[in-house]
């Protein structure tokens, strides 16, 4: 890919190759045609990661919450997620009586994210500097799900920046940063400081611990926990705004 295109559309891009390879009926089932199965407060972040606690279409469809945030963080809470996609997460936290906020590059995943979403989410594309100021200091609780992996040094920082500006003071940051087992084999994967792949938008940055204490001294964050999950490459970092 040579030519210059802008973030919006390269993930717009990325967007429909997924469409077009891959499974999509999670994505475009409305929240009218999910029920939830199971109560989320009081459950541990390991435990929310791994829980399913929605049916789509009356059958759960095995696909777990996949964010490291503990249960009584996100059931009624004032929710922020950077690269929200199609509203997966959304329409999940929306029906769980919470008031979500997502914001994203793709304006093709966020036209989907308003149709399956309750009235409890909002969505703006991130470069919308005046739908998002409106938020500012507003939410409890920002989540990436399958998000911080593909940010490079200079991405996690300003999006942790808005993220921080959005917050309010004492609110927490939970990010999902990439760690690799050496064991397994590895896809496309650069070091955190390395510029954006032309080529690979979901391509995954790789941030050591020294870099993610670096990024939370530059925004201002504080380190709440980090937690390694090798069997899924992943490496949960909790930041709270000082
Ligand atoms: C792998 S998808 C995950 C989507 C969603 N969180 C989910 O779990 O279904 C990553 C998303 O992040 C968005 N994205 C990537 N970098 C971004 C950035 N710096 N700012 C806003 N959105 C971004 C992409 O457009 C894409 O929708």
């Amino acid at each position: 890919m040579s030519e210059l295109i802008s973030q919006s559309e390269r993930w717009d891009r990325e967007w429909m190759h997924y469409f077009a390879t891959e499974a999509r009926s999670t994505y475009l089932v409305p929240h009218w045609k999910m029920r939830q199965t199971s109560d989320l407060r009081g459950l541990s972040a390991p435990e929310i990661f791994d829980a399913v606690a929605f049916e789509e279409n009356g059958s759960p469809n095995g696909v777990p919450l996949r964010i490291w945030a503990a249960g009584d963080d996100l059931v009624g809470r004032s929710v922020l997620e950077i690269g929200c996609g199609c509203g997966w997460l959304g329409k999940r936290i929306g029906m769980m009586g919470g008031d979500y906020l997502g914001l994203d590059y793709s304006e093709l995943a966020l036209a989907i994210a308003r149709g399956v979403s309750p009235a409890s989410c909002s969505y703006a594309q991130i470069e919308d500097e005046e739908a998002i100021a409106a938020y500012s200091g507003s939410r409890d609780v920002m989540v990436g799900r399958e998000f911080f992996i593909h940010q490079n040094f200079e991405n996690a920082t300003w999006v942790l920046q808005m993220g921080t500006r959005l917050l309010r003071p004492g609110g927490l940051i939970s990010a999902d940063f990439y760690r690799g087992d050496p064991a397994v084999e590895q896809g496309v994967i650069h070091p955190a400081k390395s510029p954006l792949d032309p080529v690979h938008a979901s391509c995954a940055f790789e941030f050591s611990d020294d870099e993610v204490e670096e990024l939370a001294q530059i925004v201002g964050l504080r380190v709440v926990s980090s937690d390694r999950h090798l069997a899924h490459q992943r490496q949960f970092v909790v930041f709270q705004k000082t």
